[in-house]
C-alpha cells in the first residue's frame, strides 16, 4: 500500500509500484477527467498536473507521484480556490477561470482531448498570464512529450479559450 496526495487529499493506493497513474486515477480512485488516448505518451487526453508540471499519466509510474502534489482536472476549481484564497463555500460554486472560459467558448467538440488541454493551459497560465499566441501554439505542440491532439480540430477555438482565461487569471492576481 502507497499514500498519494491527489487534489489535496491524501489517497491509500493498494497497487504495484510501476501501475500507471492513470489506471491509479481512473480505476482506483474514479477520477474519469483524465482520458485513456493513445497509451504511449502521444496525445496528451491522460494529462495531469505534477507538482504543477504537466505529465502523461499512461506513462507514469505510481512511484513518481510518491511525495508529490498530483491535480486533475476534477481539482482545477479548488486550486483556483486556493490560489485566490477564497473561503470553502465560495470554494464550492467555483470553477477554474480555464474551465469557464472552456465553456464560454463552447470549445470541446467530442470533448475526448479536452482533459489534456485544459491541463496543459493550466501549467502555460500559471507561469506566464499574458500568452502570445505562439507562445500558446508552443505550450501546446513542442513543450512537452508530443503534441496535444485533437482529432476534432478544435485547435482555433482552445487559443480563443486559453486568451480569454488569461485575461480573467491575470486581474485576479
Ligand atoms: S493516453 Fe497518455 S499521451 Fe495519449
Ligand atoms: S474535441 Fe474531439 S478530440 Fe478534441
Amino acid at each position: 500500500m502507497v499514500t498519494i496526495t491527489v487534489n489535496g487529499v491524501r489517497r491509500e493506493i493498494q497497487a504495484p509500484n510501476d501501475t500507471p497513474l492513470l489506471y491509479v486515477l481512473r480505476n482506483d480512485l474514479e477520477l474519469s477527467g483524465p482520458q485513456f488516448g493513445c497509451g504511449l505518451s502521444q496525445c496528451g487526453s491522460c494529462s495531469v498536473l505534477l507538482d504543477g508540471k504537466e505529465i502523461r499519466s499512461c506513462v507514469t509510474p505510481l512511484s513518481a507521484a510518491l511525495g508529490k502534489e498530483v491535480t486533475t482536472l476534477e481539482g482545477l476549481p479548488a486550486r483556483w480556490a486556493q490560489q485566490k484564497g477564497l473561503s470553502k463555500v465560495e470554494a464550492e460554486k467555483t470553477l477554474h477561470p480555464i474551465q469557464q472560459a472552456w465553456i464560454e467558448e463552447q470549445t470541446p467538440l467530442c470533448g475526448f482531448c479536452q482533459n489534456g488541454m485544459m491541463i496543459k493551459a493550466t501549467e502555460l497560465l500559471e507561469r506566464n498570464t499574458t500568452p502570445t499566441v505562439a507562445e500558446i501554439k508552443e505550450a501546446f505542440t513542442t513543450s512537452g512529450p508530443s503534441a496535444h491532439l485533437c482529432r476534432c480540430g478544435s485547435y482555433t477555438s482552445i487559443i480563443e479559450a486559453v486568451q480569454r482565461a488569461a485575461q480573467v487569471m491575470a486581474k485576479a492576481r
